[in-house]
């Protein structure tokens, strides 16, 4: 069997039947909202991928902190032979959980909804690791997956924070679904980022150098690309907001002065007022004991709590019961 193979459960076009109804449903009705999944085209991967180098976006450099530290009794807890892991994007912090589960872990199975950054993973980690059995698919982390059947332990890893991407309903759905993923014993792995003030909240969301600015404008190109909207990005501007009462960060789009958005694919025009906003994505922030119980809700015991040296991001460690 070659080692790399790449599986797609969704569809070739990404004029999918899914941005069509999210784009119909989320600016059709008030206040206006997109789901942050769209931001991920090609373009939106590297976007990402240069938001994660920002000075002010520290959640990535505190959980590869985390990892570099914790990877070896992560490994020795877990025995894991099937690497799982859900939004991979670069995979790039992954690499030192790979290391550690060498030599018992027998397979990786990366799943995100950009199959450019999936390939462009794949090819990486093979050039270093030509052997491992790698298998990538290109799917929903919402949706239900058909993993590939390969040996456990299984261990899914959420990195990144990006289970705080899905609104509290969202989560308690997804995670049950990662727990039927898992035999008992099968463990999962999740990031979260931390609740902390709020200079450094909004200002990981509000780089100086506008990159944020940049990937939260780019579903606006993606929407243009695939349903022929003429949506112009120099008439929003971007914003970020901390919400103190649902601990979250939220990202908008708001309109500069009053327009309409013509988008053909879908026989509709989107009249916006002006300051009129777009919720584009949250971003929730956590606390140890909201983990514990939204794990253990979804039948999954934290095992292990840990943060990086300075308390902004954490890692979990949660058991199948
Ligand atoms: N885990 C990486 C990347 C985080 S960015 C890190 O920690 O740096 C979030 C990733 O999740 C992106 O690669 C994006 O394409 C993917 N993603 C977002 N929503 C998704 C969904 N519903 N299903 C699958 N992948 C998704
Ligand atoms: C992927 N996810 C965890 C990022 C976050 O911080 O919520 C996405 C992001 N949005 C703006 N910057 C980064």
């Amino acid at each position: 069997m070659s080692p790399f193979q790449l599986t797609r459960t969704l569809p070739e076009d990404a004029t999918d039947a899914d941005l069509r109804a999210d784009v119909l449903h989320g600016l059709t009705r008030m206040p206006k909202e997109l789901p942050p999944k769209w931001f991920y085209d090609a373009r939106g991967s590297e976007l990402f991928e240069e938001i994660t180098r920002l000075p002010e976006y520290y959640p990535t450099r505190a959980e590869r902190e985390i990892l570099i530290n914790r990877a070896p009794e992560i490994a020795a807890a877990t025995g894991a032979r099937t690497l799982v892991e859900l939004g991979s994007g670069s995979s790039e912090k992954t690499r030192f959980l790979i290391e550690a589960l060498l030599p018992g872990l027998d397979s990786y199975v990366p799943v995100d909804v950009s199959e450019s950054a999936l390939t462009g993973a794949a090819e990486a980690l093979l050039a270093e690791r030509p052997s491992l059995h790698l298998h990538a698919l290109v799917a929903d982390f919402t949706r239900g997956l058909a993993l590939p059947g390969t040996p456990g332990p299984r261990l899914v890893a959420f990195l990144g924070g990006t289970i705080g991407n899905l609104l509290p309903a969202e989560r308690r759905v997804f995670l049950r679904s990662v727990r039927a993923m898992l035999a008992p014993g099968d463990a999962l792995l999740l990031g979260t980022d931390l609740v902390k003030d709020e200079a450094t909240l909004v200002a990981a969301y509000d780089d100086a150098a506008g990159v944020t600015a940049a990937f939260n404008k780019n579903v606006l190109a993606v929407i243009a690309r695939e349903l022929g909207a003429d949506v112009r990005p120099e008439d929003f501007d971007h914003v970020a907001v901390w919400d103190r009462e649902r601990e979250w960060i939220e990202m908008r789009l708001r309109a500069r002065h009053a327009l309409t958005v013509k988008i053909p694919e879908l026989d509709l025009v989107v009249p916006f007022e002006a300051g009129e906003e777009v919720r584009t994505e949250v971003s929730a922030k956590f606390r140890q004991a909201g983990v514990r119980d939204e794990l253990t809700a979804a039948g999954l015991e934290l095992s292990h709590w840990w943060t990086d040296e300075e308390g902004r991001f954490a890692l979990s460690l949660a058991t199948a019961r």
